[in-house]
């Protein structure tokens, strides 16, 4: 099998510790025979403060050479004061926006050991299984026109929230396309009873449904999706909704899994070309201190090795890994309850590796 490159991008804060424990999950693959290659990169404020860019040029060459991208995370609040075009979200943003990374896969799985550590009640979340399908290069976050001004010495800003049909006919087709390899259901979330661009987003939903009779469609305001989403999330399999509700309604859903750091995220080309990344951010409150969990990191290699570098296997083993170690009472402090025992990231790291190793020998 060809070589595959795979390029490392850790980012900020706690980003560079979760890399970290990924990547010797990658090296662990390695000696076990799966062709890949790494190459480093810098992004976001790391990229910044050497390059005084968010996404400097070789990094995105880098990025476009590669097969697949891990990414940390990005942003710190050193660079709260730095222009808006150069703070370290935007290089996430960029990366994705000029690698077409359109659709963004959130999965919010609830592993059975940590039913405990939801904000649920353990019976409303057993076995959760959810998608969210989260269009990830267009609408308010990439609308144009964009701009805060001074107009008769009245500040004002605004954005625009703007999607045309093929944007929308090219993520429906994807989320149509995970229903059918799930339960065959999917709610499209918008704010179609007031905003004119949800009311095209749900019109062409309905369009591409028709190429997917088999798949139930459901239409579902943003509003009572984050209700149901805290009231009753296991009515849902795959939900497919626009940049921002997609940004908000996965936090929220991965609340209900336990912890924000179990999430993992791919986000797709067309070629399935990928990026893949924990869903959570830099957390600089406790960066540097051994504490943040790299699970969500982790099974976002496990998401690479399958979307991207087809090494289905491996992929499975990476999360009968994460599994076994959470049977095993391992837990980092974002998801153990009061009597358990805390581990940091590095022996999270390590226990996953060894169990992997265990499953890769067998
Ligand atoms: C996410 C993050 C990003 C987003 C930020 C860091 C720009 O919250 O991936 O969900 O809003 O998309
Ligand atoms: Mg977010």
């Amino acid at each position: 099998m060809a070589m595959s490159k795979v390029l490392i991008l850790p980012g900020d804060g706690i980003g560079q510790e979760i890399v970290q424990q990924a990547v010797r999950v990658l090296e662990c693959l390695q000696k076990s025979g799966v062709a890949l290659e790494m190459q480093h990169g810098l992004i976001g404020g790391a990229a910044y403060d050497e390059y005084k860019s968010p996404l400097p040029e070789q990094t995105l060459a880098m990025a476009r050479e590669a097969d697949a991208i891990l990414l940390g995370a990005v942003g710190g609040p050193q660079y709260d004061q730095v222009a808006r075009h150069l703070r370290p979200e935007q290089g996430l943003l960029d990366i994705r926006g000029q690698l077409n990374l359109f659709a963004n896969l959130r999965p919010a799985l609830l592993y059975t050991q940590l039913a405990q550590a939801s904000s649920l009640k353990p019976e409303l979340v057993a076995d959760l299984d959810l998608l969210i399908v989260r269009e990830l290069t267009g609408g308010i976050y990439f609308g144009q026109p964009r701009a805060s001004e001074t107009q008769d010495n009245v500040r004002r800003a605004y954005n625009t929230m703007v999607y045309d049909e093929n944007e929308i006919r090219r993520i429906a087709h994807v989320a149509f396309q995970a229903a059918r390899k799930r339960d065959l259901r999917l709610c499209s979330v918008d704010k179609a009873n007031v905003l004119e661009v949800s009311l095209l987003w749900r019109q062409i939903m309905q369009e591409v449904h028709a190429e997917y009779t088999d798949v139930e469609l459901s239409h579902m305001y943003v509003d009572n999706a984050a209700m149901q989403l805290i009231r009753a999330p296991k009515q849902f399999d795959v939900m497919v909704t626009s940049n921002l509700f997609g940004d908000i309604l996965s936090d929220a859903a991965a609340m209900l899994t336990g912890s924000i750091g179990m999430l993992p995220s791919a986000s797709l080309n067309e070629d399935h070309k990928g990026m893949y990344e924990p869903i959570h951010g830099s957390a600089p409150d406790i960066a540097g201190q051994d504490r943040a969990n790299p699970l969500a990191t982790i099974l976002s290699v496990a998401m690479m090795l399958r979307y991207s570098l087809g090494h289905q296997d491996a992929a499975d083993m990476i999360e009968q890994a994460v599994i076994n170690t959470l049977q095993d009472g391992m837990r980092t402090q974002d998801i153990a309850h009061s009597d358990e025992a805390v581990i940091g990231t590095i022996q999270m790291g390590a226990a996953v590796i060894e169990r992997l190793d265990k499953l890769l020998s067998q």
